[in-house]
């Protein structure tokens, strides 16, 4: 995982995810209304909108969580929409919450391990040449991914006792264990401090270098929208602006969402 360039770089054109008029009603309350967006290929596309617009929703409906009403899901083209969840993320999509939940007692290799979709299975091959094998292999990725994250120190440490930025770096780090083609992230650095708040966002654009493809959302955009290929905006529901970086914030319907919110 040799370090690229930090700066966005322009998609190749292929998209990895794709929503199509994707809704979803919860009783009367419209959560999402026809949200079409793209996510190119080795690309950080960013949802933004007020608290309760419907980005955790969309993220729901995407992965499976919650089925979608209508509209259609892509991945690499293929039609995933309301596939459930372990189906989706067995085609290589990886999400991350809001709120991080790894395993607290468990050690952060070992949060590491139990992500591998084969660690499983290695646990019922106990004693055998393939088991010592395919463990060596899989704590030798853990340790490559948690070394470019910057925490291998942090390898035996018990899960509860990482800071916020640790557990969202954790949570990274799960996704690369398991090859995720496309990641989604709730609120990647919510409540981290700028720092590294930083680095974070310097290591999902090197991710993205190498081809992984990031949906996420975010609130805190003094600090993310520099990072980021793409900019969709969700207000009630719907997209209403769509643009890139710093740009968005000047445009007018940007603008009226943001204030409208506050007031
Ligand atoms: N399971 C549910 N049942 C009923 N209403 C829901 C459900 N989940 C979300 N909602 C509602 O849908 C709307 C969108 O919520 P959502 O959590 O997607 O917003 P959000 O953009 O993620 O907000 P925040 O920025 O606060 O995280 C809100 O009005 C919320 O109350
Ligand atoms: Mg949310």
């Amino acid at each position: 995982m040799e370090s690229g360039s930090s700066q966005p770089t322009p998609s190749s054109g292929a998209n990895a995810l794709e929503t199509r008029s994707l809704s979803k009603s919860f009783g009367g309350l419209r959560a999402l209304q026809q949200v079409s967006i793209g996510v190119a290929e080795g690309s950080i596309t960013l949802v933004i909108g007020p608290n309760g617009s419907g980005k955790t929703t969309f993220i729901n409906v995407v992965t499976g969580f919650i089925p979608a009403d209508s509209g259609r899901v892509l991945l690499f083209g293929q039609d995933i929409t309301n596939l459930p969840p372990h189906e989706v993320f067995r085609r290589g999509v990886v999400r991350t919450f809001q709120n991080p939940h790894p395993l607290k007692k468990l050690a952060v290799l070992e949060n590491l391990l139990i992500a591998e979709p084969g660690y499983g299975d290695s646990v019922l091959h106990s004693f055998s040449r393939a088991w010592v094998e395919k463990e060596k292999r899989l704590v030798e990725k853990a340790f490559g991914i948690l070394s470019f994250l910057g925490i291998e120190h942090l390898w035996d440490e018990q899960a509860m006792n990482l800071s916020g930025g640790q557990l969202r770096l954790l949570e990274i780090g799960r996704a690369l264990m398991c090859d995720a083609r496309v990641v989604i992230m709730d609120e990647p650095i919510a409540g981290v401090a700028p720092a590294l708040a930083h680095s974070i966002l310097k290591k999902l654009r090197e991710l993205a270098q190498l081809g992984i493809s990031f949906l996420i959302v975010e609130h805190r955009l003094d600090i993310v929208l520099d990072y980021v290929d793409l900019v969709y905006v969700l207000a009630n529901g719907r997209i209403v602006a769509e643009g890139k970086g710093e740009e968005i914030l000047k445009n007018p319907r940007v603008v009226e969402v943001y204030l409208g919110a506050e007031g």
